[in-house]
Parts: structure tokens; C-alpha cells; sequence
């Protein structure tokens, strides 16, 4: 598997413990206990623990004002959990293009079209950034640009959980951030996320909202309607769990990614991406990227080479401007992100893979450049 759940071993200790106490249902002390676990992982003062990042999102934006019709600009390559909450608000979503060397949203390219914006007097709401692979954002730049610019923020962080610039966790900076506890992710809760922000007004009122925006009162009070996206009390326990063994795991992420640039590191055509000063990557997958014509191979060789041998490698995620959904849906620029996406394959990242399960991708991989 790409990226298989790695259990440290104290998991079902916590689960017990809610089962004990009664407290297996989307509320009581093992959710407040993940949340408070998350801020200190994080640095972000306020958390709500929810049923996915999907669902972060989806309340990031709404408590972001958006209307129907609103611009969401964000990076054209990501995955479609990071995208569809701009659909469900009704509001327009516009891809911008990425940056060659670790997939991020080209921040140049950003800025440019921010100034055209803002003399055509058309700046988005909301500009979400992605930290795709576990590679993170320039923070301090995209800080200063939504002061700017004054957009909200929303960091998608779901696969760099563990990843830092400048010293702060992935997604600290922004207005919003979004993470993922999915079961492929660096660490899970089977299935969940979260929604940070150092705005506690915001947070209570997302707490609120994934509760069914239920008013305090003994019947059942709405003045405006919510979602069921709580996580539950099982799920949080998974998730303390899992939070104990975090570094660990993203030691082994890096030392996975080590393995594999040592091995084909003399294969010519294949590249990997670079980690500038700053940037501490949690290289949740890593990735390679295939030149063809110096390789001699390309990337659905190799992929499918890897699965003759039932290895499951994956394409880079394809760019959502070449996506059919959004075939009428503006994009700024798309040609990095087109040409990483023929050249890009996930490898197999777990952190439980053993250095023999590495070596035998990197077999492969040598065999087809023989
Ligand atoms: C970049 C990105 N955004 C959002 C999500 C959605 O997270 P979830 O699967 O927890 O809904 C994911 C992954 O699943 C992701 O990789």
C-alpha cells in the first residue's frame, strides 16, 4: 500500500478508556484531551476535533462569510477532498498553478494575479494553499499577502501533519487550518480531522456548527442550520493515541525518503524534490519525478511495472483545471502543474515499510532503467 495506518501501541489503552467512562459518542474528556494534544503538537491555540478534513474545510469556509458566487482561489494541484467544500458553498473556486519544485502554490504567480485583482477591484475571499506531499507553504509571505490583500486564509495541511517552516507546524500563520487523520494519512484516527485557528470565537462557532448548530435550550433551538461532524469519542482516543508516536513516525517517513534518493540516486532522469532551508518535511509520500527521454521509462512504466509485482505506486494528483468537473472553471497558468502530473509517481511511503520492501522498489524501478 502507498501509505498503510501504522498503530504505535497504546490506541486501544485510550479507546478502553472510553469505553470505561462511557464516552465513546462525538463528545466528553477524550476529545478535549486530542484537541488540547493537537494544539501543543501544532501551536495553534484553538482546535475542533471532526469527522474529516473535508468537513474542516467545508466550516473553515463558511466561517469565512463566504456568499454565493464568492472567488476561492487555490492550487490546481490537490485532492479533491480540498476542493469539493468550495462546491458545496456554492462559491467559485479558480486554480492557480504550482511551483516546480516541491508542487506548492506558486506564490509569485499568486501575487501577480492578487495585484491584478485588486485593481480590477475583484480580490477573492478566500486564497487556500496546500501543503501537498508534506511540504509547507512560504508562510510568512502568504501572512503577509493576506494582510495585504486582506483574504482569508486557509492553509490545507491534511497530508502535512509533523511538516514545519521556519520552526511553526504546517498550517500556524494561517486564519484557518485544515488536517486530515484519514487512514492513509502520516497519522490517523481511522477516519477524521480538524479544524485549528488561533481565533477561539471561530473555533467555539465550528464546534457549534458540527454539532447541528443546536441552540442552548431543552428542545431543539436553530437559528441557522450545521452539520454532523463531530468526531467521536472512539476516533479521538485513536487519535491520542497516535499523537504519542507522531515524531517517531515522521522519522521514518524521512528515513523511507532517504532510502529511495539513495538508491536512485545514480538513475538518470528520475528526480526527487529538495527541501529548502526551513522546510521540514514530513515526506508523507515521497515522491519522484520520471523524465522520459533520459530515463528511458516513464512514469506509467514504472507504475506499472511496481504493480506487476503488486506494489501500488500512484500518479501525482491530478490538476483539478484538467479535471472534467471543472472543464469551465478558470485557471491561471497550469502548465508546471501539467507537466509534474505526466512526470510525478507516489511510492509506496508507509512508515511501517521495511528497508527489504524499499529495496524492492528500488529493484524494480533499476530493472526498467536497464
Ligand atoms: C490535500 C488534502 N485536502 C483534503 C483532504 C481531505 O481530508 P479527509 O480525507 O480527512 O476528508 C485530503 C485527504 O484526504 C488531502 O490530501
Amino acid at each position: 500500500m502507498l501509505s498503510a495506518a501504522h498503530m504505535g501501541g497504546t490506541e486501544l489503552q485510550f479507546v478502553q478508556e472510553v469505553f470505561e467512562t462511557n464516552w465513546v459518542a462525538p463528545a466528553g474528556p477524550m476529545i478535549s484531551r486530542f484537541e488540547g494534544d493537537l494544539s501543543a503538537l501544532t501551536g495553534i491555540a484553538h482546535i475542533a476535533a471532526l469527522s474529516s478534513g473535508t468537513a474542516a474545510l467545508h466550516l473553515a469556509l463558511r466561517l469565512s462569510g463566504l456568499e454565493a458566487g464568492d472567488e476561492v482561489w487555490g492550487s490546481t494541484m490537490t485532492f479533491m477532498g480540498g476542493v469539493a467544500p468550495i462546491l458545496y458553498m456554492n462559491a467559485t473556486p479558480v486554480f492557480l498553478d504550482i511551483e516546480d519544485a516541491h508542487f506548492l502554490l506558486d506564490l509569485d504567480l499568486l501575487e501577480e494575479e492578487l495585484g491584478i485583482a485588486n485593481l480590477a477591484g475583484r480580490l477573492p475571499k478566500v486564497v487556500i494553499t496546500t501543503d501537498l506531499y508534506g511540504h509547507v507553504v512560504d508562510t510568512k509571505r502568504m501572512r503577509s499577502l493576506a494582510d495585504r490583500y486582506g483574504f482569508v486564509w486557509i492553509s490545507d495541511a491534511a497530508e502535512a501533519v509533523g511538516s514545519y517552516r521556519d520552526g511553526w507546524h504546517a498550517g500556524r500563520g494561517a486564519d484557518f487550518a485544515v488536517l486530515s487523520f484519514n487512514g492513509n494519512k502520516i497519522i490517523t484516527t481511522s477516519g477524521g480531522g480538524a479544524l485549528a485557528s488561533d481565533d477561539g470565537a471561530a473555533i467555539e462557532r465550528a464546534k457549534f456548527l458540527a454539532t447541528q448548530a443546536r441552540e442552548p435550550a431543552v428542545h431543539y433551538e436553530h437559528n441557522t442550520y450545521g452539520y454532523n461532524y463531530r468526531l467521536s469519542g472512539i476516533c479521538a482516543a485513536v487519535g491520542v493515541g497516535q499523537l504519542q508516536v507522531i515524531e517517531d513516525r515522521v522519522m521514518a517517513r524521512r528515513a523511507i525518503h532517504d532510502l529511495y534518493r539513495t538508491g536512485l540516486s545514480g538513475m538518470p532522469g528520475v528526480t526527487f524534490s529538495p527541501e529548502p532551508a526551513g522546510m521540514r518535511s514530513n515526506r508523507w509520500l515521497t515522491t519522484i519525478r520520471i523524465d522520459a527521454e533520459r530515463a528511458g521509462f516513464d512514469r506509467e512504466d514504472a507504475r506499472r511495472a511496481l504493480e506487476a509485482e503488486d506494489i501500488e505506486s500512484r500518479p501525482f494528483w491530478k490538476p483539478m483545471h484538467m479535471q472534467p468537473l471543472f472543464a469551465a472553471t478558470r485557471a491561471v497558468g497550469g502548465a508546471v502543474a501539467e507537466r509534474a502530473f505526466e512526470m510525478g509517481l507516489c511510492l509506496p511511503s508507509g512508515s511501517a515499510l521495511t528497508h527489504q520492501q524499499i529495496e524492492q522498489v528500488v529493484d524494480v524501478l533499476g530493472r526498467l532503467a536497464n
